[in-house]
């Protein structure tokens, strides 16, 4: 038995696969198998991309150097991150700090909100994923990612809370599927000001939980936050560099955050890296304040080295307006799947992250306390047959799909095909209960 504790993306107990390479948009396995790495938003570049392997093999020779030193490579990847990256935004951006994980900069972005605004109270939408440390974690609520211990006879020990937290409506949409809920979008997030009047930030995030938005509803938590004097952070761990098919998803609503977080794409998958970003209404707000912050690894060589690597990748937009033209393909593909398959009941996306989700018992009381393997997972497990590894971010009734952005439209092929292959499960499942 292994000695490492594990974490699985796919919940219950299917078999590991072992990963002993990878290549491009393909993991290897121990048995000489290549699938296509289908849900992976820490590596945006796949697998071994050329630029990023250079770049690291140099950082090796950087020096040793801590965040509380003033270093000029770190320097130039805080001006390379703001000039490329937030280039549409000049109007807007003023300040960043790196960090080790998306988790670590939405605590610290959260933290840092309190400070600012001298309140306590917090708030998140609805099926929110914003990490697993400190704030971040408690701002996580879905109820399966609660941080503590889930039992495997049922039941959970949970993490004992350390602010009180707002949980807003999220948004409700579809590409496909029936949306139950026909209210208008004033009328679902009514009394959100309210709500919010005693909280330090509002955290929104744009694809967890299967939940991807529009323009109106960002503008409206936006709005809504600013009347009640509640920053507005954007999460953009996942979304952020390149994933929504955009920089950022923020630039698809007319409003704008006062802060941006930022991890997994930042690095190119080369190292682990996270950021926040601050608008310049709060850097000038900062003049006469300093933060008082340190971790002794934020900002390492490789970090700073893999960032930078990454950001003259995208430098060109390329890469992003190749994104944009996958996610037609991406949705055409999958809705076509979903009319096949009577098992799946909504699926939603942008750019290139996607969820399908299956019919089945409510999110809302998945827990995780068992090691009965939920439907979503032997969906993925099937789905290994043909060919590509699908991630369920431990849901019971969901999987989705985030491959790197190089994929070509033959692999993009493969990967849909194989969940075309795994749903037959679901159907199975799906049929028995309805017969
Ligand atoms: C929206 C969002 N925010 C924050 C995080 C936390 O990032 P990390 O896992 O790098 O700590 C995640 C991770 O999946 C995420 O999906």
């Amino acid at each position: 038995m292994s000695r490492l504790l594990q974490t699985g993306l796919n919940a219950g107990k299917e078999p590991v696969i072992k990963v002993v390479d990878g290549e491009g948009v393909y993991f290897i396995l121990a048995d000489g198998r290549r699938l296509i790495d289908g849900s992976n938003t820490g590596g945006p570049l796949g697998h071994k991309h050329p630029a990023m392997v250079e770049a690291m093999i140099k950082a090796a020779s950087n020096p040793v150097i801590n965040e509380g030193w003033f270093w000029a490579e770190r320097e130039a990847a805080a001006e390379e991150l703001i000039d490329i990256a937030f280039g549409e935004e000049k109007s807007w951006v003023g300040a960043v700090r790196f960090f080790i994980s998306g988790s670590e900069a939405n605590d610290l972005a959260l933290t840092f909100s309190q400070a600012l605004t001298g309140r306590t109270e917090l708030a998140t939408r609805e099926r929110a994923f914003h990490g697993m440390t400190g704030l971040s974690r408690q701002m996580t609520v879905q109820p399966h990612w609660h941080g503590g211990l889930a039992l495997q006879s049922g039941g959970s020990k949970a993490v004992p809370t350390q602010v009180p937290v707002r949980i807003i409506p999220g948004p409700v949409d579809a590409k496909y599927g029936v949306v139950s809920d026909n209210r208008t979008l004033a009328e679902r997030m009514a009394g959100t000001e309210q709500a919010l009047s005693a909280v330090a930030a509002t955290i929104i995030d744009y694809t967890q939980g299967g939940t991807y938005y529009d323009p109106e509803y960002q503008d409206y938590v936006a709005n809504a936050a600013r009347k009640a004097g509640s920053l507005w952070i954007a999460d953009e761990v996942v979304t952020g560099l390149g994933r929504s098919g955009r920089w950022f998803a923020f630039q698809g609503g007319e409003t704008r955050p006062d802060i941006v977080t930022l991890g997994k794409c930042l690095a190119g998958g080369s190292a682990p890296a996270g950021a926040v970003v601050m608008s310049k209404e709060i850097v000038d707000n900062m003049k006469d304040k300093s933060w008082q912050t340190y971790s002794t690894f934020r900002a390492h060589p490789s970090a700073v080295a893999a960032i930078r690597a990454y950001l003259s990748v995208m430098k060109d937009g390329e890469i992003i307006r190749r994104v944009k033209t996958l996610e037609a393909k991406m949705q055409q593909g999958l809705v076509e799947i979903a009319r096949r398959h009577p098992s799946v009941a909504r699926v939603d996306g942008f750019g290139l992250h996607w969820t399908v989700e299956l019919h089945g018992p409510d999110w809302r009381n998945w827990y995780a306390d068992t090691t009965v393997s939920p439907i979503a997972s032997r969906v993925a497990s099937r789905a290994i047959e043909a060919g590509a590894i699908i991630g369920t971010s431990g849901e019971q009734t969901s999987l989705f799909l985030a491959p790197s952005f190089i994929i070509t439209d033959s692999e993009l092929d493969t990967l849909l095909a194989a969940l075309d292959h795994g749903l037959a499960v679901a159907d199975a499942e799906f049929e028995r209960g309805a017969a």
